[in-house]
């Protein structure tokens, strides 16, 4: 919003401004939409300083709108609201910008024309979505991977470059077309559904149009992107480590182990098992964990419970990881549980690298006075495991060799330890989709005045916490629709 002040001078025609008209056949309407009331008024005057007739109103009048990132379609559907029917022609902005630099009215050529697809308006079929992914069913069949795809390569792109505003933007937008039941074919599809960008929108348009995205495309094949995908690859590297490298000359593997950089443990262990790391999770690996952690706590807890948690749960079937949730019936007997498992697989031979960090979750200190922090303050142990070979031999790529095999493969593994108490919290916290996560704190803050994390969920306006046993119960705190974790896939 403009504040009022500055939009009542932007409005504010000053006759003194414009210079005599030039171009008198020309009677110019720039539209508000996706423009926004500040730079049109912006525009409006740098048209009349050059001589153009630039309309406030839109009237019969009209000769020409001019639009922002809206399609033919959007500015019929705009024009057929206004009841006026004006002949105008329908074009871009990039005409008007372009006539401005040459002080008159540049040739109109195709691509200044806005695209009007001829469709029957009976046969359209128009998608409509509630605002946030918590509230819409997200399976993990996908209509739209060709827009989904560029939309998450440019969300990636963001997030290693540590652009997370831009990320999550381009994050919505994909989980709305996601969610969406049948592909769409065309921008008019798209009018009036949430989280449409206009970044987004020109995405969507070019690998409508051409059939794949050139800002996606060029991304994917820059330097840059390659190297923080290579880099960040290795577990225990995140993008401000990648980016630093990056900038001392460290762009592939090799040189990182050709130059002098120290790694720590971590970076250490996930440079020692790239390959495997970066190889997709099967189901079979992930049951056969499941196994182990399940014998693991049973030796050491009987009656503890363990959980699959993440990906999984939500039914993909590979993941970068497998999550594990585990708890107690009985509150307070999962205290100290976390060491006695990791020993447990250690003296196994289970685990080629782990880090526990202690459970720091006190309602106390963290509740009311800290609301909507999404760190987890669980005991929480970030592994590697050796896991012995589950999948059928032969599916392995690689010359047969003399040298011996190796019947084994590096996993990432997550777990988790909650008292039962925060076990509902937990289990909806570590099942995601991320985004979906996220959007369920935003719904919590925003339209409901609560804070929701992985440990709790409290009442900003009664100031109290709602406790809950179930995810149904969380759902139904929230006045949200249940959804299934099959249907988290945002
Ligand atoms: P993951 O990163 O494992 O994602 O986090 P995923 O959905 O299982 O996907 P892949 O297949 O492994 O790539 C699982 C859930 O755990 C939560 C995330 O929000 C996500 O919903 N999580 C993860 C946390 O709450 N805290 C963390 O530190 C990490
Ligand atoms: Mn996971």
């Amino acid at each position: 919003m403009v504040p009022l002040k500055r939009r009542k001078v932007a409005c504010s025609l000053d006759p003194g401004d414009n210079a005599p008209t030039k171009f008198p056949q020309l009677v110019l309407f720039l539209l508000e939409r996706k423009m926004g009331a500040s730079r049109r008024a912006f525009l409006s005057r740098l048209g009349r300083k050059n001589g153009f007739q630039v309309e406030e109103a839109f009237s019969e009048r009209v000769t020409h709108v001019i639009s922002e990132n809206n399609s033919g379609d959007e500015v019929r559907t705009w024009m057929d609201a206004q009841g006026r029917a004006a002949d105008a022609q329908l074009l871009d902005i990039s005409w008007y910008t372009e006539s401005m630099r040459a002080g008159l009215p540049v040739d109109i050529q195709d691509r200044h024309k806005l695209q009007q697809q001829q469709v029957n308006q009976a046969e359209l079929l128009l998608f409509s979505v509630p605002a946030y992914a918590c509230q819409r069913r997200t399976t993990l069949v996908n209509h739209n991977t060709a827009l989904t795809d560029a939309l998450s390569l440019l969300a990636e792109n963001a997030e290693l470059s540590e652009e997370e505003g831009r990320g999550v933007a381009f994050r919505r937008a994909a989980a709305v077309l996601k969610a969406l039941p049948s592909v769409v074919t065309s921008m008019a599809q798209l009018e009036g559904l949430p989280c449409l960008g206009g970044h987004s929108l020109r995405v969507i348009r070019d690998v409508l149009e051409n059939g794949a995205s050139h800002e996606a495309e060029t991304t994917k094949q820059s330097e840059r992107y390659k190297a923080l995908k290579v880099l960040t690859g290795i577990f225990g590297v995140g993008a401000k480590t990648a980016d630093r490298w990056i900038r001392e000359g460290i762009h592939t593997l090799q040189q990182l182990r050709e130059s002098a950089q120290t790694l720590n443990r971590a970076q250490q262990a996930g440079l020692d098992h790239y390959d495997d790391l970066n190889q997709p999770v099967s189901q079979t690996e992930a049951d056969a964990i499941g196994d182990i952690v399940q014998k693991a706590v049973a030796c050491v807890l009987p009656g503890a419970q363990v959980t699959l948690t993440g990906g999984f749960r939500r039914g993909k079937d590979t993941g970068h990881d497998v999550d594990f949730l585990i708890t107690h019936p009985e509150e307070g007997r999962e205290v100290g549980l976390m060491p006695k498992i990791v020993s447990w697989l250690e003296s196994r031979g289970f685990l080629l690298y782990q880090k526990t960090t202690r459970n720091s979750y006190l309602e106390s200190m963290d509740g009311p006075g800290r609301p909507a922090s999404n760190m987890d303050r669980f005991e929480r142990c970030l592994s590697i495991f050796k896991l012995p070979d589950v999948e059928p031999q032969g599916t392995k790529e690689g010359p047969i060799s003399a040298a011996p095999q190796k019947r084994w493969r590096a996993v990432r593994v997550d777990l988790v330890v909650s008292p039962i108490s925060q076990f509902a919290f937990a289990l909806l916290g570590w099942t995601g989709s991320k985004l979906f996560e996220r959007e369920l704190r935003r719904w919590a803050g925003h339209e409901k005045a609560m804070s929701l994390s992985s440990h709790a969920l409290h009442d900003n306006t009664q100031s109290r916490y709602l406790r809950a046993s179930s995810e149904e119960e969380i759902f139904a705190h929230l006045s949200l629709e249940y959804i299934p974790p099959s249907e988290r896939n945002a």
